[in-house]
């Protein structure tokens, strides 16, 4: 495994990213400064400072751009300006100014597979009528069937349902997400020129990365006739493990990677460079792909995010996703928590093949989940996640160890896949609640009035205000490991201990540094070295189950 040098964190840095511990803010659950109950662009100013003594190196915020918010921000109506409820392009620019001041890096979400519906190119399709140039920026076909009253093809939206809607005039259009996304067309020049110009924008504006949503959908086999995939499961993603690499009509195409390498050569001309990290569902070296240096650099790592809690399942994933990253001159990443998932507090306690689903439909009764022992869970796989070589994607309140909101009413459900799936699946609202900031107040110091997801009373004991300065606290707990890590950050190696017992995993990062973890349920002996951190106490110094150390020499 390649060893390299002690990594330098300056702002100039073109490498900055390779072992960057990014910290998500989903904005509208963030802050909110304007007490309207959504969160804002001003209201992550006002928090930066938060980030700041957590130690972490950059923010991404998920998608504050106009959007009637039909999928949460990710149905963008003008992919260059800020939501007026969020703020404006000078409350952008004040937050990114603060940040870099405080030394954090600034990345953004750019989502060029659809747009929302109220996109101005969408309203002039839909005026422009078939064979149109404006139709051509899209995904429209005539239906099949009498009078074209079928959709095109059988493909379905990842939300449920055809992945087709029609259209007064008759044509049908293409929406792999919700029907207020519609697809654009890739194949059509004016998308990918329109795109490189909103890249310029937010470099310009001083955005130091983009992470990339969808990344493996752009591409799309459009030729005619369109194939069916005769899929009978909801989501088209289900069938790419059983077709030949390359061969879905919509994902993880190979020509997808000219997009990437057309985008690297916009961000290549920034000092340094701006980083992109691919969000796409697709396994192993096909991964790695997208994160080839002259495309976006940086790809997420999802399989380690879908590993159950298993030493021998987490060794090997850790091991393969090392070894694909390294092959594709890249970084590795490791996710345990975002907006799309069951918080990992909640999750890792799940026995394996739960399906999520239905725990969430069941208020998070069955089975229930003891939150003392989720935490102490969520609290050593953090330690593993961040004693792991390459970068780091921490979500919004998991450094204050919040757990799923499982049993929100279904009348408060915002999320739409709980309405296009004809109220089946519950959807990704219990992540979303609002973070908890003070201990009292309306919103628990989210901001002046209630939020617009309502936060359960047990958040009071979770909030910032409730940990900060406490010894022992998860805040604490993340202050201290990322205070740590930064210290004893070298190279990229690891080298797994022979000698490790049957449920724990033990590796070193080099002589200074190397991290156990008790995946068994029994204690085991704390190996030779220094303690350096845990990540909950040791009993009669021994390694509980569920706990992690990080050693010294
Ligand atoms: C992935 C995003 O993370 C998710 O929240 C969104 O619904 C889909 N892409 C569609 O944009």
């Amino acid at each position: 495994m390649t060893v390299r040098t002690t990594p330098d964190l300056s702002s100039k840095d073109p490498d900055w990213w390779r072992q960057a511990v990014v910290y998500q803010v989903y904005p509208r659950s963030f802050a909110d400064a304007d007490g309207d109950g959504l969160g804002d662009i001003r209201g992550v100013t006002g928090r930066l400072s938060h980030l700041a003594a957590l130690g972490v190196d950059a923010l991404w915020l998920s998608p504050f751009y106009p959007s009637e918010l039909a999928d949460g921000g990710y149905d963008v109506a003008d992919h260059r300006d800020v939501d007026p409820r969020l703020g404006t392009l000078d409350d952008f620019d004040a937050m990114a100014t603060e940040a870099h001041r405080l030394g954090l890096k600034v990345i953004v979400d750019l989502v060029p597979n659809h747009t929302s519906h109220q996109h101005v190119w969408f309203q002039e399709a839909l005026r422009a009528g078939p064979g149109s140039a404006a139709r051509d920026r899209y995904v429209f076909r005539d239906g099949r069937g009498t009078h074209g009253a079928l959709p095109p093809t059988d493909w379905q939206s990842v939300f449920g349902g055809s992945a087709w809607r029609r259209v007064p005039d008759g044509q049908w259009y293409l929406h792999l997400f919700a029907p207020q996304q519609p697809d654009l067309n890739w194949d059509n020049e004016e998308i990918r020129a329109d795109f490189r110009t909103t890249l310029r924008f937010w470099s310009d504006r001083g955005v130091d990365g983009f992470r990339v949503d969808v990344a493996h959908g752009l591409a799309k086999d459009l030729s005619e006739p369109l194939r069916d995939l005769g899929a009978t499961e909801v989501s088209g993603e289900a069938t790419l493990a059983g077709l030949p690499p390359g061969s879905h009509p919509f994902y993880d195409r190979d020509e997808v990677h000219e997009i990437y390498r057309d985008w690297r050569a916009v961000l290549d001309d920034y000092h340094p460079p701006r980083t992109a990290v691919a969000e796409a569902w697709v396994q192993g070296a096909r991964r790695a792909l997208y994160a080839r240096p002259d495309e976006l650099g940086q790809a997420f790592n999802f399989e380690y995010l879908q590993t159950p809690w298993d030493a021998t399942e987490l060794r090997q994933v850790i091991t393969d996703s090392l070894d694909t990253a390294a092959m594709a001159g890249a970084s590795a990443t490791w996710v345990l928590s975002n907006h799309d998932v069951v918080r990992h507090a909640s999750r890792l306690l799940l026995p394996p093949g739960t399906d999520d689903n239905a725990w969430l439909l069941s208020g998070g009764h069955a089975p229930a989940v003891d939150p003392v022992a989720g935490l102490r869970r969520a609290r050593a796989a953090t330690l593993l996640m961040l004693a792991l070589p390459g970068s780091s994607y921490v979500y919004q309140g998991e450094e204050l160890g919040l757990p799923e909101v499982a049993d929100l009413p279904v009348e408060v459900l915002q999320d739409p896949v709980w309405e296009q799936t004809g109220r089946v699946r519950k959807g990704r609202d219990g992540c979303r609640v609002p973070l908890p900031w003070t201990r009292t107040g309306p919103s628990y110091g989210f901001g002046a009035g209630a939020a617009w997801l309502p936060q359960p009373e047990s958040f009071a004991s979770y909030a910032v205000e409730a940990q900060d300065g406490v010894e022992g606290s998860t805040l604490e707990l993340y202050r201290t490991a990322l205070r740590l890590r930064r210290k004893l950050l070298q190279g990229e190696g690891l080298a797994w201990a022979d000698d490790a017992l049957p449920g724990v995993l033990h590796f070193a990062r080099h002589e200074g540094w190397r991290c156990v973890t008790n995946l068994s349920d029994e204690p085991v002996a704390v190996p030779a070295g220094e303690v350096l951190l845990t990540s909950g106490p040791l009993e009669g110094g021994l390694l509980g189950p569920d706990t992690t150390v990080w050693l010294g020499g």
